[in-house]
């Protein structure tokens, strides 16, 4: 048996170096005290499919279309998108340079290395107490828009093919996010201008995650139960090997991942502007006994300087009162990131309790975590 004090001396910043040297047991620091089981049934529900062809017809006036996409965001809050239009070479590509980038020598990876005090760049969860559990996984987390907010040694600096094909899948992505978002927002009362104003050149980021096999995996856990901050997600899966899982009802439900489809989920963000309507999914990855996991995250933010809170036209199209806070993105991001991940408890901290009155905290004299 090997305990954490026997383990060779490895830097901590690479969980995919550590798991080279553990056969079998793994380090106390990443063995989850109360990991929630997996649901196991021979009728497991599996997450909705949106064909991106039927949302078209949705331009067309199709309301049948526009009630269908409402109620998979209002009930589930994640789908698998097919036929969605971006090339398929291009994510090919990108697939085989996410790849390529966990290949690389780990002193290679450790020239993005998170710093301390920051979030973005290689490396592990920030750890906010010394007990704290660690992810099996590493992770990089960026952000890519606007453009003057990208970390000069991060997206500038990656190998020039990687940084090529991610600048084209982003722009990509950016496009089918802004189509996802009109439809999204029309279909619970949300004037397109409104969204187009909140998320057009918003704020965009990235997270490449690498989960190594695990001797150990239903002690462990790759990614944290969270829901995502953003408004929605873009989720590829880059080496079909699955790990990701979906709170539903309570239980957790594997996520079979359709070829060439992206899933898409529904983030706190839109959970907010929807007043609630839309549900930001829980999730979280666990990993593999025998394979390496590669995922790429793409999150669509609104702007910096946009308010994130219920949306103006939902409340004026519905007289509904609002039931969340309202606070400027560059706040709201703070906020998230001073947190600990856990669960969809940053959401509940904005929502408006029978006592409190609308909040609006402005952006004079706050200085932002990241830069
Ligand atoms: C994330 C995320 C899931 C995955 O990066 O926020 O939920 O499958 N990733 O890696
Ligand atoms: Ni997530």
């Amino acid at each position: 048996m090997i305990s954490s004090q026997s383990l060779p001396k490895i830097d901590g910043s690479s969980v995919q170096e550590l798991a080279k040297e553990v056969k079998s047991h793994v380090p106390h620091r990443y063995i989850q005290d109360h990991r929630e089981p997996t649901f196991v049934s021979t009728t497991l529900p599996s997450i909705p499919v949106v064909d991106m062809n039927d949302l078209i017809e949705i331009l067309g006036s199709n309301k049948d279309e526009l009630n269908k996409l409402r109620s998979v965001c209002q009930e589930w809050g994640i789908f698998q998108l097919v036929n969605h239009g971006v090339d398929k070479l291009l994510v090919e590509k990108m697939k085989d340079e996410v790849v390529n980038f966990f290949d690389m020598p780990v002193e290679e990876k450790l020239k993005y290395k998170l710093a301390a005090g920051d979030y973005q760049g290689y490396g592990q969860t920030i750890l906010h107490t010394q007990d704290q559990k660690v992810d099996w996984a590493d992770r990089f987390y960026m952000i890519t828009n606007p453009v003057r907010r990208r970390k000069s040694n991060l997206l500038p600096e990656f190998p020039p093919i990687l940084r090529e094909t991610m600048e084209k899948y982003l722009e990509e992505v950016q496009k089918l996010a802004m189509y996802l978002f009109g439809l999204m927002g029309q279909a619970v009362d949300i004037e397109k201008q409104e969204m187009i104003d909140v998320f057009d050149d918003g704020m965009q980021s990235v997270r490449m995650t690498y989960y190594p096999p695990c001797p150990q995996p239903d002690l462990v856990i790759g990614l944290t139960p969270h829901s995502d901050a953003a408004g929605i997600t873009i989720l590829l899966q880059v080496n079909d090997v699955e790990g990701l899982q979906v709170k539903k009802d309570g239980v957790w439900i594997p996520v079979s991942f359709l070829p060439d489809a992206f899933v898409v989920n529904v983030g706190d963000i839109l959970e907010i502007m929807s007043n609630g309507v839309y549900n930001s999914i829980e999730h979280r990855a666990t990993v593999n006994a025998t394979k390496e996991r590669i995922s790429l995250a793409v999150f669509f933010n609104p702007k910096l300087e946009a308010d994130v809170g219920p949306a103006k036209s939902l409340l004026k199209n519905t007289q509904n009162s609002p039931l969340y806070k309202t606070l400027v993105m560059e706040q709201y991001l703070k906020e998230f990131f001073s947190r600990k991940l856990n669960g969809k408890t940053f959401l509940e901290i904005m929502k408006i309790k029978n006592d409190e009155l609308i909040l609006k905290v402005k952006l004079e004299g706050l200085t932002f975590v990241c830069e």
